[in-house]
């Protein structure tokens, strides 16, 4: 259902470099449950942020129902969040009305 194929993503701040994803490689099939588990820092929250096409990454693949994103552009990572991820944040992050 889901691939994340040799992802790679970093943070630049001025000259500071800061590797989150190094090589992270996972296979997610229909109806599996999966926890993702690890010390802070060690790019969870980013992990999933580029799963739910809310950030980029910067090498490898994503691969959705056997579809690559490696050309997706905007519209298409909007219409992926639209039609093939739900996402609940921690704090609700909804419109209070
Ligand atoms: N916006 C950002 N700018 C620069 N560095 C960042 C940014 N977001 C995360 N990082 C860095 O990337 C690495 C991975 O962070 P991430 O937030 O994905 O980890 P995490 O596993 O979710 O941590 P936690 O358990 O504390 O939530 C850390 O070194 C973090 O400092
Ligand atoms: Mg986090």
């Amino acid at each position: 259902m889901l691939q994340i194929k040799n992802i790679f993503k970093q943070y630049k701040t001025g000259n500071l470099v800061q590797k989150a994803l190094d090589d992270v490689s996972l296979n997610l099939r229909d109806n599996e449950f999966v926890a993702i588990l690890g010390p802070s820092g060690s790019g969870k929250t980013t992990l999933l942020n580029i799963i739910g096409g809310l950030d980029c990454y910067d090498k490898g693949d994503l691969i959705i129902n056997g579809v690559s994103t490696k050309n997706y552009k905007d519209r298409d990572w909007d219409s992926y969040r639209n039609h093939m991820i739900g996402f609940v944040f921690q704090s609700y992050n909804l419109i209070p009305h």
